[in-house]
């Protein structure tokens, strides 16, 4: 069976086979995730929340070991986790976009308080 992941909030898409990891299927579909260390589940760059729902491998002893603290929160390094089926991941704006997606939002809600 082969895999489908989609990446939030671009909706970009990509088939895949089993195995390959969020970080690869993202530099495929062009969906830019921040690294550093290169794929070696050392520098936390690639954290990202995936949906609820999405079919994943289980998760290695050494992202679990990574990610301690964080159980539960639906947050995995996209280095280390596998596609099973069918994945949602929410990739997390870089702070430079943040910034401006909440000026633009500031701005609108200002905007419309003058009507
Ligand atoms: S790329 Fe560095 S932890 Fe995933």
């Amino acid at each position: 069976m082969n895999g489908e992941i989609t990446f939030w909030p671009s909706g970009r898409s990509i088939k895949v086979k089993p195995g390959t990891t969020l970080l690869d299927a993202a530099r495929r579909a062009n969906v830019p995730i921040k690294t550093r260390c290169g794929g070696k589940a050392a520098c936390f760059m690639c954290k990202v929340t995936v949906r609820p729902g999405s079919e994943l491998q289980p998760i290695s002893d050494n992202e679990r070991r990574k990610l301690a603290g964080m159980d539960g929160s639906h947050i995995r390094l996209a280095c280390q986790a596998r596609a099973a089926g069918k994945v949602d991941v929410e990739v997390p704006l870089d702070p430079l976009r943040a910034a401006v997606a909440r000026q633009l939002a500031r701005q609108a809600e200002e905007d419309g308080n003058l009507w």
